[in-house]
């Protein structure tokens, strides 16, 4: 066990002053209280607690049939004990359609579920919901890149941003949510040297998945990185289980390897 937690709470101003400084900012979903209290002993910086849980905790296909009452029950089990990482709560499908509604559900998700962030999908189109919140005192995280809620519209789990237009809009999508307040951004499937340009280019941290190493920092589907999903992994997921034998040893080698650089490596990027 690591003496983390014995430390101070993360918070943004953290998380700020780990980019200034170049350390990499290691994040994993988390859903539930026992998952909080490992993950915490392991040092992980960040949790999000993602509506990924849609799929590995409810067994859907998508994040589409996910709720706000599902949202505020995981992220209220998160908070009630923990006592270090910084938590990122998403909104879920159709939460934050206008910007009334958006603050609203933010709200809910701050008081009732316990979120020092909110989380929302999209890029310039969502830049008057995401001034709207911030404007009421919440803080927002951006994700762009392959956005599952609108996975329907993608046509599948698919990189996005490989051609030149696709990539200046991805870069004028992050610009937008930065200038209308967002302060940290997350972007999936996106190839790495994209996602590098982009953290170049704005001032607020970034969280990749699947989006190579130059980013601020990196996340992964907890259940993903101990190898529990069925099926084929992505490319951008590594198995930490696999060479450390227990759940603890995992999450504190992902978090080495996030902090050292070497996750993820060339064979996780696009
Ligand atoms: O729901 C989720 O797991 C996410 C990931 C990108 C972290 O949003």
């Amino acid at each position: 066990m690591t003496d983390e937690l014995n430390q101070p709470r993360v918070t943004l101003a953290t998380l700020q002053d780990m980019q200034r400084r170049g350390e990499k900012i290691a994040s994993l979903t988390c859903y539930d209280s026992s998952f909080t209290l490992l993950l915490e002993a392991a040092g992980i910086d960040v949790f999000i607690i993602g509506d990924s849980l849609g799929m590995v905790l409810k067994g859907h296909e998508t994040t589409v049939p996910v709720t706000m009452a599902d949202m505020l029950y995981h992220a209220a089990n998160v908070a009630r004990v923990g006592r270090h990482a910084y938590r990122v709560v998403d909104m879920p499908y159709m939460s934050y359609t206008n910007p009334d509604q958006a603050l609203a559900n933010a709200a809910r998700l701050m008081g009732e579920g316990g979120a020092d962030m909110v989380k929302l999908e999209g890029g310039t189109s969502m830049a008057a919901a995401v001034e709207e919140i911030v404007s009421h005192g919440i803080p927002v995280c951006g994700h762009i890149g392959l956005l599952p809620q609108s996975i329907e519209q993608l046509g599948g789990y698919k990189v996005q941003g490989r051609d030149a237009a696709a990539a200046a809009a991805l870069l004028e999508d992050a610009r937008s949510l930065e200038e209308a307040g967002a302060a940290l951004l997350v972007m999936e499937c996106i190839p790495a040297a994209l996602a590098e340009q982009i953290t170049a280019a704005l001032s607020i941290p970034t969280i990749g998945i699947g989006a190579g190493p130059g980013c601020d920092g990196q996340v992964l589907v907890l259940y993903d990185m101990l190898g529990i999903t069925p099926g084929k992994p992505a490319t951008f997921v590594k198995d930490f289980l696999e060479e450390t034998g227990t759940i603890h040893a995992a999450v504190e080698a992902y978090v080495r390897s996030v902090k050292d650089g070497s996750y993820p490596a060339p064979e996780h990027c696009f």
